[in-house]
């Protein structure tokens, strides 16, 4: 067990442009009368921060493009030490962007527009040797990448399944905890259940629950908050869950910690504007004790 673990993020970065509206726009609709914002993002970026501030040392990689939107993207990475000798810069390539649209209850929709995300390669990830206590990857890269870097990592590897697509079963054994949410776990159906991992389940404002072999192992609800935004909350939970199992080695405690930090992230706008502290955590989670 470690104080502050070594986690390596291999993943996405992402500029989010963001519209608050009154309600999400069904299909064909045009929803005005929305408020601007721009927020680093991209579920690798966003994983690696919640890590990053809440004690892990946090190595990041990924691509993103030569132009004004990466700056802004890895601002909140670089104010906060995560190393990013692992991110390349590409000529001739956006930055990746997600366009995300929350409504009053802090619900949303995102569409993404991978850019350079969709460049991270065997090229670009030519150095995989570091030492760590655990590589944490998301399926926001190309299938083949992730096949990669699950083929090569040494140690503990966490996959978080977001967004889902479909995967060699390899890679799902090959990973010793898989994090998904309820969608997610019902994509996945038996290829989950085959794999031998560590199985975290998110439920939203439910909490979260962690099994293996098909049986529970632990459970904890989710301190009841009331959202502003809930973007970045999932990738909040991982991020903490990761720092906390690895800290403690207890995955009651972990999960526990994890929804509370994942409560926390809801209650400020954008993903990686509202990654908690320390502090913010145990304060909400003596609150609900
Ligand atoms: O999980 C939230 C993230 O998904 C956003 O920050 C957006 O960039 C998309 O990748």
């Amino acid at each position: 067990m470690k104080s502050s673990p070594r986690i390596r993020v291999i993943g996405s970065i992402n500029l989010d442009i963001v519209a608050r509206v009154h309600a999400l726009p069904r299909p064909g609709e045009t929803v005005s009368g929305g408020v601007l914002a721009h927020y680093p993002g991209g579920k690798g970026a966003n994983q690696a921060l919640a890590a990053r501030k809440l004690g892990a040392q946090v190595s990041m990689f990924g691509c993103v493009g030569k132009d004004a939107a990466r700056g802004q993207a890895l601002a909140l990475l670089q104010a906060h030490d995560v190393d990013l000798h692992g991110v390349t810069v590409l000529e001739d390539i956006a930055t990746g962007v997600a366009l995300i649209a929350v409504d009053e209850a802090g619900e949303n929709q995102i569409v993404v527009a991978p850019g350079a995300n969709g460049q991270v390669s065997s090229a670009t990830l030519s150095d995989l040797s570091g030492e760590f206590d655990a590589t944490l990857c998301q399926l926001e890269l190309p299938v083949e990448t992730i096949a990669y870097v699950a083929a090569r990592v040494k140690g503990l590897l966490c996959l978080n399944l977001a967004p889902a697509q479909p995967l060699p079963q390899a890679i799902l054994d090959r990973a010793d905890i898989l994090v998904v949410n309820e969608t997610e776990a019902a994509f996945y159906g038996d290829q989950l259940h085959r794999s031998k991992a560590l199985i975290i389940q998110t439920l939203g404002a439910a909490g979260a629950v962690a099994s293996q072999n098909g049986k529970e192992i632990a459970r904890s609800a989710s301190p009841a908050v009331t959202p502003i935004d809930t973007t970045g909350a999932g990738d909040t939970f991982v991020g903490a869950f990761m720092v906390a199992f690895l800290s403690q080695g207890s995955v009651a405690q972990a999960l526990a910690y994890a929804c509370a930090a994942g409560a926390v992230a809801t209650l400020t706008a954008g993903a990686q504007t509202s990654m908690p502290t320390p502090d913010q955590v145990t304060a909400l989670l003596d609150r609900t004790a």
